[in-house]
């Protein structure tokens, strides 16, 4: 069977999913806490990496390395970028960069290092499933690049940026760096994001008032995906 990686990045990402499961057995490693669990059946570990590419692609590699996760689904929170997303509103990635990756000194392109790659892609499995369980709710999925850096934005000027740069959809601060991983370690991998704020001028005051009612948002998707995997 499965053995399912839920990871948000921070505490108010897993609290909407720690609460809908059974026989949660704690374990902290790595200055860290993991929650081996079940729902509906199915194995699953969860834990909230803290915020940033670092602290995720820690936490990541330990849900497949340490604690044998042959797959990963990230829910979270995110600005937003495109017009067509509102607070609230999901989107799900079907490439991920990182907008703040910058060795363009030498004549790569932004979000580039030799060896590496501009955008990863999510897994089209997953995100098909995606699919079928917003059909299902009747919910509007919208599917785009994700933006990572290691950067709250909250200015209009940097988010046009990343736009013109990437063509990203939404931005947030772990996506990029989860999909290094799984990518490393050929895991398959998906990212959803519920808006949390416009990455604008307001974007703090936004992110404090919806981060909780937006990750709850998105936990209840994936908890609807876990029982179709
Ligand atoms: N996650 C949610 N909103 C964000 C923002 N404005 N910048 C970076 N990460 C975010």
């Amino acid at each position: 069977m499965r053995k399912i990686a839920i990871l948000g990045a921070m505490r108010e990402e897993i609290d909407p999913l720690l609460s809908h499961m059974d026989n949660i057995k704690e374990i902290n490693y790595a200055n860290n806490t993991f929650y081996e669990a079940s729902y509906k059946g199915k194995d699953v570990v969860v834990a909230y990496s803290k915020i940033g590419k670092v602290f995720s692609s820690l936490t990541a590699a330990l849900l497949i390395e340490k604690f044998g996760c042959d797959m990963l689904l990230f829910s979270g929170v995110a600005g937003a970028i495109s017009s067509d997303l509102k607070i609230g509103d999901l989107i799900i990635a079907d490439g991920l960069c990182q907008h703040d990756l910058d060795i363009t000194a030498f004549g790569h392109p932004h979000g580039y290092v030799p060896e590496g790659e501009v955008c990863i892609i999510a897994d089209v499995k997953l995100r098909e499933i995606a699919k079928l369980v917003a059909k299902d709710k009747g919910i509007v999925l919208k599917e785009g690049v994700i933006a990572t850096g290691d950067q709250f934005i909250s200015c209009s000027d940097k988010k046009n940026w990343i736009y013109s740069t990437f063509k990203a959809d939404a931005l947030e601060m772990e996506g990029g760096s989860v999909a290094v991983v799984c990518n490393a370690l050929d895991v398959p991998f998906f990212i959803l994001r519920a808006i949390s704020d416009n990455a604008d001028g307001s974007a703090d005051i936004d992110f404090d008032t919806f981060l909780a009612s937006s990750a709850k948002i998105s936990a209840e998707f994936i908890l609807d995906m876990v029982e179709r995997i």
